[in-house]
């Protein structure tokens, strides 16, 4: 149970993180190797460079003949084009790895998450998830490419240079080693106050998109309390914030930049001083001195942008960290090792029987207050059973347990004599049929929307079932029929045309239990009539619970439970529990939507 939270972690600077994207390097060893060579030969033709440099000057010019001076250049252009070549090769081989590696990364993490119980969602806001699987994801791509090979680069790169650097002449190696710490120092500490700063500029902009975020996702609310003048006046205000850190942190870059320019210029001014003087005195040739600057050049830019990418790895060490907590979360509710299969269901056989036993279940959040509290109730299969009671008694928990979505503290559920802890929760739930009291429709055609009931069901299939529920004839009249597209959460239709489209979901899916939560709001007359009518024909062939809010409902029903306080305090017929009920007598008279008069 305690995997299924997300602990704030302090954010650790390890890059330790980065380890688990071995995993997924791993099936592309081949590409990553390729890389590496291409790497290679590209960084060391890029270090060749200035050595045929250095023999153009030396030899080439000095020696006066055309035919030479073509030659070192034929073989310059030559190490060029090689250089070009291997460095394409590099670049396409690590990015597709990079895209490969991310692509995958958020294909498992999306896996994992997807199967977790509510418990997870309940101390998991969606919205940091979806955030963990675009922006974590895509800092770990820059990492997981491009970066492993500008870090790889850079350090032959350096290597590389200084070497070649003391090749060429150890003096002026030794020189630059102790003008180099004058360089290094004031920029590595203005480097980490850049830093700091730039994280809270970042952190400033993520502050205004969140309230952004939260006033335009509630637009309407914001307007019909008139809230634009005091949200505007929020925003202005933190963007103000963000654009003041963002002056300071530009200030000190600025610094930095002078900083840096002119130490690095100075430094290079005084070696090549030097060099020049070790020129004149013939110790040196001037080719050579051109062969160690620009390694010179090499080695500092690539220490610049080997510390460049320090921050950028650490930041993507970060973001691994929170996706592998995201695929490791393991959901409370998991299929036993071995599950007991439910029986399988014959054609018009006594499939959807229902037993609780003694259930008592507090929700994760409130341990002290058991939702439901020894409640026991056994349905017999076909039968139809309405749950009345009172706001809060625990009525849509009964369902939240039968789908399995938590298990009780004590006491069983039983469908068709499995206990369906012992048995694995897909095979429960493909055996049950939920109509929601609020229909959740996907951003697709009326179709797919209806085919979410069976996957596998043919367009002939998908279309009976619109008909039996009294929806066939609405969705022709959309503008593109079944192919419409109804709008992301079903937000063009009305609430009694989503409620067909649940029921016929649920005709589709035909399953020995049906789950109604009746929808609290009144539909209009005529389209109650046709739900109506759409709902008797589905419970007529199975197992029904229902939870009702219309007299209607319990008039027809087998059985009519009333639940209070998480207990069952009565039950039977209509007339029996008014008479003999003082609880439901009361509901009868307040709660049923269809008419209080027709109760009386
Ligand atoms: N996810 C949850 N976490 C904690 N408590 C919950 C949760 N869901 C419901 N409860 C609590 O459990 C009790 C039973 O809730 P339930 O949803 O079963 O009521 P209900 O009978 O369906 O009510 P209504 O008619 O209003 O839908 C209530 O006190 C409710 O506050
Ligand atoms: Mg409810």
């Amino acid at each position: 149970m305690a995997d299924a939270s997300l602990p704030e972690r302090p954010k650790s600077k390890s890059v330790k993180p980065l380890a688990s994207l071995w995993p997924y390097l791993k099936p592309h060893r081949g590409v990553l190797a390729w890389a590496i060579v291409a790497l290679l030969l590209a960084s060391g033709s890029m270090l060749a460079l200035p050595v045929a440099l250095s023999k153009l000057v030396d030899k080439g010019m000095s020696a006066g003949s055309a035919e030479t001076v073509d030659i070192y250049f034929v073989a310059f252009l030559g190490v060029a084009v090689l250089f070009g070549a291997f460095a394409a090769m590099r670049f396409y081989l690590v990015t597709w790895l990079g895209e490969r590696v991310v692509a995958d990364i958020r294909a498992a993490t999306y896996r994992n998450v997807i199967r977790m119980d509510p418990q997870f969602f309940e101390v998991t806001r969606t919205g940091e998830v979806l955030s963990r699987l675009t922006t974590d994801t895509t800092l770990v791509q820059s990492i997981s490419g491009v970066g492993i090979s500008i870090a790889l680069r850079s350090t032959i790169n350096l290597f590389g240079s200084i070497v070649m650097m003391g090749v060429t002449s150890l003096k002026l190696l030794g020189l630059m080693l102790i003008a180099m710490p004058t360089v290094i120092i004031p920029v590595i500490s203005l480097g980490r106050k850049l830093r700091k700063l730039s994280r809270s500029s970042q952190d400033r902009i993520a502050d205004t998109s969140g309230l952004a975020g939260e006033t335009l996702n509630a637009i309407q609310t914001v307007q019909a309390f008139t809230l634009e003048a005091l949200n505007t006046r929020r925003y202005d205000q933190a963007v103000e914030a963000s654009f003041d850190v963002a002056v300071v942190r530009t200030r000190v870059r600025a610094w930095l930049t002078a900083l840096s320019t002119t130490l690095v210029v100075a430094a290079i001014t005084i070696v090549l001083w030097f060099g020049a003087h070790q020129v004149l005195s013939k110790e040196m040739s001037g080719g050579e001195l051109i062969q160690f600057l620009l390694f010179a050049v090499y080695a500092g830019v690539a220490a610049a942008s080997l510390s460049e990418m320090w921050s950028e790895v650490q930041r993507a060490a970060g973001a691994m960290e929170r996706l592998v907590e995201l695929q490791q979360a393991t959901p409370a509710i998991v299929a036993p090792a071995h599950p007991q299969p439910l029986p399988a269901v014959q054609p018009g056989a006594n499939a959807g029987h229902v037993r609780f036993e003694h259930v008592r279940f507090c929700y994760p959040s409130r341990p002290e207050s058991p939702a439901l509290d020894d409640f026991s109730l056994a349905i017999a299969p076909g039968e139809t059973v309405a749950f009345v009671g009172p706001s809060g008694a625990g009525k849509s928990t009964t369902f939240q347990l039968l789908l399995r979505f938590y298990d009780p503290q004590s006491g069983q559920m039983i469908l068709d004599d499995v206990d369906i802890a012992c048995a694995d929760p897909i095979a429960v739930r493909q055996r049950i049929g939920l109509v929601p009291q609020d229909t959740v429709l996907f951003g697709t055609s009326a179709r797919e929307n209806i085919r979410y009931g069976r996957p596998d069901a043919t367009d002939d299939e998908v279309e009976a079932a619109a008909r039996a529920a009294a929806a066939h004839d609405f969705i022709t009249v959309l503008p593109k029929g079944y192919e419409t597209f109804l709008g992301e959460r079903g937000t063009r239709l009305s609430g009694g045309q989503r409620q067909r489209i649940a029921i016929a979901r649920a005709i589709l899916k035909n399953p020995p239990l049906l789950l109604l939560d009746e929808a609290t709001s009144a539909l209009d007359a005529e389209s109650e009539r046709v739900v109506q009518e759409a709902l008797e024909r589905l419970m007529a062939t199975r197992t029904t619970i229902i939870i009702a809010h219309r007299l209607a409902t319990v008039l027809k029903a087998d059985r009519i439970i009333v639940i209070d306080h998480g207990r069952i305090i009565a039950s039977g017929r209509h007339e029996e529990l008014i008479a003999a009920n003082p609880l439901y007598a009361r509901l009868a008279a307040l709660q049923f939507t269809d008419g209080p008069a027709a109760a009386a």
